[in-house]
């Protein structure tokens, strides 16, 4: 059997497990969403969001993109962004990076990848604002990973720059931000940071209405 086709039985196998467990499971799914938690993770196909946080389907809603960024152009994000915050009504958004990224790997070379390397500059740009720190990290994995740690902080914060953020803390005293780095060797999730709703931020970044 070909690759592909052993997907679509797996699915047929997986869908009748459902039912025959829950013979409303999808019933009750196909009407409703009410996710509590945004996710914005990194596309690597080693860090599935359900997967590791024991979760069910309509539980997260999901976006992923290479290096998990949160890019204030990026339509693609705050369409998703907007519409998690502002008609699903998340209470949470998480931003997880991993450990040995290959896009935060990539970023700390002098290669030029195409047209990834647009995506990469914004992850440079972390690099710049933490030189110091990073620069004086002698081990390259152990550079990579103080740079996925910082990333997500940097992407937490990108959030909470946002006018979409900022309206919803203003009105709702939600969503809460959280930063977390999720380790390949051993399957388990470190805090970052958090962010609570209505942290004070730079004020250069603040908006009042
Ligand atoms: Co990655």
């Amino acid at each position: 059997m070909k690759p592909i086709d052993q997907l679509l039985m797996a699915n047929k196998a997986w869908a009748k497990e459902r039912t025959d467990d829950d013979p409303q499971f999808f019933k009750r799914l196909e009407s409703i969403q009410t996710p509590k938690f945004l996710w914005i993770g990194c596309s690597d196909s080693r860090v599935p969001a359900n997967e590791i946080t024991g979760t069910e389907p309509g539980e997260i809603f999901v976006h992923r993109n290479v290096a998990n960024m949160v890019v204030h152009t990026d339509l693609n994000l705050l369409t998703v962004l907007e519409y998690a915050v502002h008609y699903l009504n998340v209470e949470h958004i998480i931003v997880c990076g991993h450990y040995g990224c290959g896009g935060v790997k990539a970023s700390l070379t002098n290669k030029s990848f195409g047209i990834i390397n647009k995506w990469l500059r914004n992850i440079k740009d972390v690099h710049r604002f933490h030189a110091d720190e990073v620069e004086a990290i002698t081990n390259e994995d152990a550079r990579v990973d103080r740079m996925v740690e910082l990333n997500v902080q940097e992407q937490v914060m990108n959030l909470a720059k946002t006018s979409i953020v900022q309206k919803a803390w203003r009105e709702r005293q939600a969503p809460h931000l959280h930063g977390w780095v999720y380790g390949l060797s051993d399957g388990l999730i470190k805090t970052v940071c958090d962010v609570p709703a209505g942290t004070r931020i730079d004020p250069l970044y603040e908006f009042y209405e």
